[in-house]
């Protein structure tokens, strides 16, 4: 449809003045449950707008995730594949920009502005969940890459991130806290495995739009699961290409080692919005499989694997 920020702006306000509410996490924002999902709001009033008017292209890519899976090395991945043939090792701009630069999210907006819809670069993301995507994304051919994460370092990662960017009189965000409020179901874009398993679905009975990748899995055996993403992305690489190095340059290219080294990664800053600028060293911690075991005990262990086991089974149940 066409811009009217009134209606969006009232929808917004209509929402937010009845949704169930939490101020545990942020400490300066407060969490509020629409469609069955937490958000900050800012990123449930983007939500909002792109349900109202996100017209998606038929070949638009959403690279969807939620918070803390992996989304900036899928945003980098993504970039550079569908970049390669253009831009040389020098002039990459993955080598002067943050990843969230290079590919903005669905909910900030940008797509209103016409100059954030080349026709030859429809790259995008977003961390909505499935149910809740624009009618014009899940009805239109456009097509979708979803990355998910082991829920435990999920959680950690999140915490950390959180612990870095709440407010500072909130005090110390404890760890426990954290891990009851994920547990819950409430967390950014959560409940998280509501989020894994609404693309999980999707993904099973539309093969062809939706490509499910796991971040183990990317961090095992990157070089198949590359150019599995190249394939869908239509971007597959040519038999030269794969003899000449092509996969494992970018592979390098978009590494944590890498790309936490670049001088914009380690000391620049983005403004997801106006109000919330975050240092692009955020989004680069360790970069590591299973860093939960440096902070959850073996009992938070258990009832989360429990939890997500039990979810799983129950939502297949009731299918
Ligand atoms: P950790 O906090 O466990 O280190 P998101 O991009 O969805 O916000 O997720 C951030 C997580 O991905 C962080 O996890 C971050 O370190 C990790 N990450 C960022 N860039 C990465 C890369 N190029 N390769 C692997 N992991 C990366």
């Amino acid at each position: 449809g066409c811009h009217d920020p009134k209606k969006v702006q009232e929808k917004f306000k209509e929402i937010i003045s009845t949704a169930p509410r939490n101020s545990e996490w942020t400490g300066f924002n407060d969490l509020f449950q629409y469609e069955g999902f937490w958000y900050t709001p800012k990123f449930l009033e983007g939500l909002i707008m792109a349900q109202e008017e996100f017209p998606a292209q038929p070949n638009d890519i959403i690279l969807c995730s939620a918070p803390k899976t992996g989304t900036t090395w899928l945003k980098a991945l993504s970039f550079a594949i569908m970049n390669r043939a253009c831009l040389d090792d020098t002039t990459n701009p993955l080598l002067l920009k943050t990843p969230h630069e290079c590919i903005p999210f669905l909910e900030i907006g940008l797509f209103q502005l016409k100059t954030n819809r080349y026709q030859e670069f429809p790259l995008l993301a977003t961390h909505i969940p499935f149910a809740s995507l624009p009618e014009s994304i899940t009805s239109s051919d456009c097509k979708i890459v979803y990355i998910c994460r082991d829920p435990k370092d999920v959680l950690v990662s999140l915490w950390h991130f959180i612990g870095n960017v709440r407010a500072k009189e909130k005090g110390h965000f404890p760890l426990e806290k954290a891990f009851d409020l994920f547990c819950q179901g409430v967390s950014l874009n959560g409940p998280y495995w509501d989020h894994v398993l609404g693309y999980w679905k999707a993904s099973l009975e539309w093969p062809e739009k939706i490509l499910f990748l796991k971040y183990e899995e990317l961090k095992k055996e990157a070089s198949f699961h590359v150019k599995r993403l190249a394939k869908f992305l239509s971007h597959p690489f040519s038999l030269d290409e794969e003899r000449e190095g092509v996969v494992e340059k970018i592979i390098q290219l978009c590494s944590f080692q890498n790309l936490s080294n670049l001088e914009v990664n380690k000391s620049g800053q983005y403004a997801l919005f106006a109000s919330l600028v975050v240092e692009n060293n955020r989004y680069f911690r360790k970069g590591e499989v299973g860093d939960w075991k440096n902070c959850l005990t073996e009992e938070m262990k258990e009832d989360l694997q429990a939890l997500m086991a039990f979810k799983a089974a129950s939502d297949t149940s009731s299918k």
